[in-house]
């Protein structure tokens, strides 16, 4: 990293992802809102994050739960008033912390006035506003499969006309070639920086940018269809418009911006996150979309701790004389990182705190999402009737195609669900996990009563602590300029299930974990100053030569 570089208010800062209607519900009808947001910044501000990043809280029939807009000037009732907003903003600012919401504009919901005045008039200027193309009996406009199955068209209510729409049906895909839609958004953006924003975390913002003129791909599966992917590559001059958004809304603001971005081309990052990049940063997913299948969720392979290593490192080294990822260990589209990273059978306290250093020590802005600070695990679903993540209820019909039985398909679907990380935040040991007076919209975690943040703010070895102190190593005075802007060197690479890496600028650190329940020895090439962080009380080290106990996780100062 060029040491040249242009600080940055946001490179120092840690964010944590709120998802609304799981945090926590201020009055009772089962729904978490932005009151319950507001009663929990003190939990927060004593975590030390600073960044929050809301998923979405506007109007919303909630189809794709709240990703899917129809008004983007306002506040859904289920989760306050637009006061409500102006207050958690103005509450934030007391305690130095910022708000991102989330931008989402590929698409809208079918109930945006934009979409039903295209339905009256799709010769009109809202016509324009979406991809349309007139209906042909018994054919589509092209074979293109939505992210949440079946054809990526539909019949454009009341007309003799289709629509795009490349995730659900309720979510029309937005034509960003269309001057007046971009104006539209850039206006829209610039309205609540007005208002105190921070920035923006930017949704399934590579899709805005389609290959023209459309045409069909080759099939991938027995539905004659084609990912959506495959049309995506062959799409062309994304940063044309990227670039016009950065300039005309975050830059006047010096916003922070972090993208949801997949598959960006290899020769491209600098353009996305490079010194005048379109955004802040990006999204790592190395490690998110590892041993994913083109066939679904049913075939998908686990990561091992090994994968997991190398694809943190090969991120890294892209990143490294370009510009800042945002790291990951989970989110609301994935399952909890715990349960996913760690081996089965392995997951308890130790290995959590592991998971943490390694993810959270890497060059990048570290985001947490709700609860993984207390080390939430997925959840359990009886019956496929439990489920009500629509992906989760698609990749089950999939896995029922492909010959699963409706057990091995629950069974596989569970392992992937993105209702694992929307079930409600766990406070407290008491009823309904303290999220709720009433009845919570999905049910809570039955492991509550063990994994709560009551208990593990009150114990100084729990996870929560843990990942306090991490935040806290990162912001010391000492420390912080190493762990945000040192480099990553990774150490042992070829090491089987150990994952270790020096951050090198003025100090020296060193990140080391065995990623196992067996212990192993590794011998330092120089001796240590200090121990920074441990995750076990005691140290085993004769002779330069240190043996880590099962899962155990060392920051040392060398
Ligand atoms: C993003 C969101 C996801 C949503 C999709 C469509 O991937 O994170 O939750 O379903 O975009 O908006
Ligand atoms: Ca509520």
């Amino acid at each position: 990293m060029a040491e040249n570089r242009t600080k940055k208010w946001w490179h120092d800062k840690v964010a944590y992802q709120i998802y609304p209607k799981s945090f926590y519900d201020s009055n009772g009808d089962g729904i978490g809102d932005i009151p319950g947001i507001i009663s929990k910044l003190d939990y927060l501000q004593d975590l030390g994050v600073d960044i929050l990043w809301l998923s979405p809280c506007y109007p919303s029939p909630l189809a794709d739960e709240g990703y899917d807009i129809s008004d983007y000037y306002g506040i859904d009732p289920r989760f306050g008033t637009m006061e409500d907003m102006e207050r958690l903003i103005s509450e934030t600012k007391k305690r130095n912390m910022y708000i991102l919401m989330d931008l989402v504009v590929n698409h809208c919901s079918d109930e945006h006035e934009w979409f039903k005045k295209a339905c009256e008039d799709p010769d009109g200027k809202y016509g324009e506003y979406f991809y349309l193309r007139d209906k042909k009996e018994g054919e589509l406009p092209t074979n293109w499969r939505s992210y949440f199955g079946g054809p990526a068209w539909d019949d454009l209510p009341g007309t003799d006309k289709q629509y795009l729409h490349v995730f659900h049906k309720k979510q029309p895909d937005l034509k960003w070639e269309n001057p007046e839609l971009r104006e539209e958004v850039y206006k829209n953006i610039n309205w609540w920086l007005d208002k105190g924003l921070a920035g923006f975390r930017i949704d399934a913002i590579i899709n805005i940018k389609k290959a023209h003129p459309f045409r069909n791909y080759a099939p991938d599966r027995e539905d004659g269809l084609c990912s959506i992917q495959a049309m995506l590559k062959e799409a062309t001059g994304i940063g044309e418009f990227l670039s016009e958004m950065r300039d005309r809304t975050f830059k006047r603001y010096d916003a922070f911006s972090v993208g949801e971005v997949f598959n960006e081309k290899p020769d491209e990052l600098p353009d996305f996150i490079g010194e005048d990049g379109y955004f802040s940063s990006i999204f790592d997913f190395n490690e998110t979309i590892f041993g994913g299948s083109d066939k679904g969720w049913y075939d998908a392979k686990p990561i091992t701790p090994d994968d997991y290593k190398r694809c943190c490192f090969e991120s890294q080294a892209k990143a490294a004389d370009i510009g800042f990822l945002s790291n990951i260990i989970e989110n609301h589209d994935e399952p909890r990182g715990v349960s996913h990273y760690i081996p089965e059978g392995d997951c308890c306290p130790e290995s959590k705190k592991l998971l943490a250093a390694l993810n959270f020590m890497l060059r990048g802005i570290p985001f947490i999402y709700q609860g993984q600070e207390l080390g939430m695990e997925n959840t359990v679903f009886s019956s496929i009737g439990d489920v009500d993540d629509i992906s989760t209820l698609e990749e089950y019909k999939v896995a029922l195609n492909a010959g699963l039985s409706p057990e091995d398909a629950l069974k596989a679907v569970s392992k992937y669900s993105r209702d694992n990380a929307r079930t409600p935040m766990q406070w407290s040991g008491g009823e309904h996990a303290g999220f709720t007076t009433g009845t919570p919209w999905l049910k809570v975690n039955p492991n509550y009563p063990r994994i709560n943040a009551a208990s593990q703010i009150a114990d100084p070895d729990s996870v929560r602590s843990f990942y306090k102190k991490l935040i806290a190593l990162r912001k010391h005075p000492e420390y912080k300029e190493t762990i945000v802007y040192g480099t990553l060197e990774p150490a042992w690479e070829d090491r089987h299930n150990l994952m270790a890496y020096y951050r090198k600028a003025d100090r020296t650190l060193l990140v080391i974990g065995n990623y196992q329940r067996e212990a192993q020895s590794v011998t330092l090439t120089a001796p240590f100053r200090r121990v920074l962080l441990n995750n076990q009380c005691s140290l085993d080290e004769k002779n330069g030569t240190v043996t880590l106990l099962g899962y155990q996780v060392l920051i040392l100062e060398m």
